[in-house]
C-alpha cells in the first residue's frame, strides 16, 4: 500500500439547525473517520447526509461543535482557504459548463498561484488517473462528453491540488449501472495509489458496502444508527433500523462482500490484430481454450472471437466489440454477475487498474462461490441448533 496522504477527519458534538426550523437537521454527531479510509455516509432522505458532508468543508456552518481535519480545528479557519484543501464532487460532476476540462481541473491550482507548466502537467496525470485519454478530452467542453465522463473530469478537478481530503455527495447517482460500477472501481484503484480520506454520501447501501472501509448509517436528524465496517454492519445489525435498512439486501450481500480478486480467474489466451489466426488457435487449442481474447498495444480487450470465428479469416481481425464485458479486481461478484447478464454472456473479462486484461470470470466461478456460501450458511445454521439443544440437555 502507498504512504497514506489523507488526514483524519473528527467531528466533535457537531450540530446544525438551519434558521426557522423546529428541529435540528443534525443532532450533535460524533464522529472519527481514519486517516486514509473511504467513509461511505448512507441513510434514508432527508437524514442529515448533505448537511453533515457540507459542514465538513464549511459549505454549511455548524450551529454548534467543532470540527478537526488531522489536529487542526478548522472550525474557525477561513473557509475559502479550507475549500482549496478540501476536493469536493457532487452527483453532475458539478463542472463549469463553458470551460474546457483543463480549464475546470486547473481551477484551484490557478487559484494558488501554480505556474502553467506545473498545471498542465498536474492534469495530464489526473486524467490518465481516472481514465481519460488527455489528447482527446483535455480541450473538451463538459456538454460534449456523457455523464460518465464527466464525472471522471470531476474527481479529477476535486483531487487537482492533491487534497488530503476529499468529500462526494452522490458522485453516480446520475450514471447508468455499468457506467457507476465502472467508476466504483476507478475511485477505488485512485485510492489504493493515492491513500486520501474519503467521504462518500450515497443512498445505496450496496455502494456503500463495496466502496467504504466504515459505513455510516443515519436516521432522521442526523442520528447514528450503526458505525462499522461492512462485515460488522451485516453480520450484527445493531438495531431494527439497521436491520430494516438493510433489509432484503443482506441475502445477497455475500456476493458484494466478495471480490473478483478473491476468487479464481480463469486464465485467457490473447492475441494482436494482424497476428496469423493458425498460430493463435494453435495456441489456444494447446493452452485448452475455446475462444481467445484480441488485445491491443496497452493489453486492453478489443473482442472476444470463438476459436471457430477465428478460424474464418487468415488474420486476426480489428472488429471491436463495444459491448464486451469486463470488471475489476475491486468490483464485486454482484458487479460481475450484472456485467453478464447486460451483456447477455456467461462470463466477463478482468481487468487491471488501466484497463489491461488479466483474466476472465465465468459464472460456473461465481454460481459455485454462491453455493460454497450457502452451504456454509446452512452448517452455520445447524452448529447452531446443535448447540442450543446441548445447552438446553446439559
Ligand atoms: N437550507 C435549508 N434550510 C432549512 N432546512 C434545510 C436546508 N437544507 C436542508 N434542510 C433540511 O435538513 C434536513 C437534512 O437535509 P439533507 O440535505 O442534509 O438530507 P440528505 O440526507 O442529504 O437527503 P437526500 O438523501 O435527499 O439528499 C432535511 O429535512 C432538509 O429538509
Ligand atoms: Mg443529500
Amino acid at each position: 500500500m502507498t504512504d497514506i496522504t489523507g488526514a483524519s477527519i473528527r467531528l466533535d458534538g457537531v450540530v446544525k439547525q438551519y434558521k426557522g426550523t423546529a428541529k435540528p437537521a443534525v443532532q450533535k454527531i460524533d464522529l472519527d473517520i481514519e486517516a486514509g479510509h473511504i467513509v461511505a455516509f448512507v441513510g434514508p432522505s432527508g437524514c442529515g447526509k448533505t448537511t453533515t458532508l457540507k459542514m465538513i468543508n464549511r459549505l454549511i456552518e455548524p450551529t454548534e461543535g467543532r470540527i478537526f481535519i488531522g489536529d487542526r480545528d478548522v472550525t474557525g479557519e477561513d473557509p475559502d482557504k479550507l475549500r482549496q484543501s478540501i476536493g469536493y464532487v457532487i452527483q453532475s460532476g458539478g463542472l463549469f459548463p463553458h470551460w474546457s476540462v483543463s480549464k475546470n481541473i486547473g481551477a484551484i491550482p490557478r487559484v494558488l498561484g501554480w505556474d502553467k507548466a506545473r498545471i498542465a502537467e498536474r492534469t495530464e496525470y489526473l486524467l490518465d488517473l481516472v481514465g481519460l485519454d488527455a489528447d482527446t478530452f483535455r480541450d473538451r467542453l463538459p456538454k460534449d462528453m456523457s455523464g460518465g465522463q464527466q464525472q471522471r473530469v470531476g474527481v479529477a478537478r476535486a483531487l487537482a491540488a492533491d487534497p488530503p481530503v476529499l468529500l462526494m455527495d452522490e458522485p453516480f447517482g446520475a450514471v447508468d449501472p455499468i457506467t457507476r460500477v465502472r467508476l466504483q472501481d476507478s475511485l477505488i484503484a485512485i485510492q489504493h495509489e493515492l491513500a486520501k480520506t474519503i467521504v462518500i454520501v450515497t443512498h445505496d447501501f450496496e455502494e456503500a458496502t463495496k466502496l467504504g472501509d466504515k459505513v455510516l448509517i443515519l436516521s432522521e436528524g442526523g442520528k447514528i444508527e450503526q458505525y462499522g465496517t461492512p462485515e460488522e454492519i451485516l453480520a450484527k445489525p445493531a438495531n431494527a433500523f439497521v436491520e430494516e435498512f438493510i433489509g432484503s439486501g443482506a441475502t445477497l450481500a455475500h456476493l458484494t462482500l466478495t471480490r473478483v480478486k478473491d476468487v479464481d480467474h480463469n486464465p485467457v489466451v490473447t492475441a494482436r490484430v494482424g497476428d496469423s489466426s493458425r498460430e493463435v488457435i494453435n495456441r489456444a487449442k494447446a493452452a485448452g481454450a475455446t475462444w481467445i481474447v484480441v488485445v491491443d498495444d496497452q493489453g486492453r480487450g478489443r473482442a472476444w472471437p470463438s476459436l471457430d470465428e477465428v478460424a474464418t479469416k487468415e488474420r486476426i481481425s480489428d472488429y471491436v466489440d463495444p459491448r464486451l464485458p469486463t470488471v475489476a479486481p475491486s468490483s464485486t461478484l454482484n458487479d460481475a454477475l450484472d456485467s453478464m447478464l447486460a451483456a447477455s454472456q456467461g462470463g466477463v473479462l478482468v481487468t487491471d487498474g488501466r484497463g489491461a486484461v488479466t483474466g476472465a470470470l465465468t459464472i460456473a466461478t461465481v454460481m459455485a462461490v454462491i453455493r460454497g456460501q450457502l452451504s456454509d450458511a446452512r452448517a452455520d445454521e445447524e452448529q447452531v441448533t446443535y448447540s442450543d439443544h446441548t445447552e438446553g440437555t446439559a
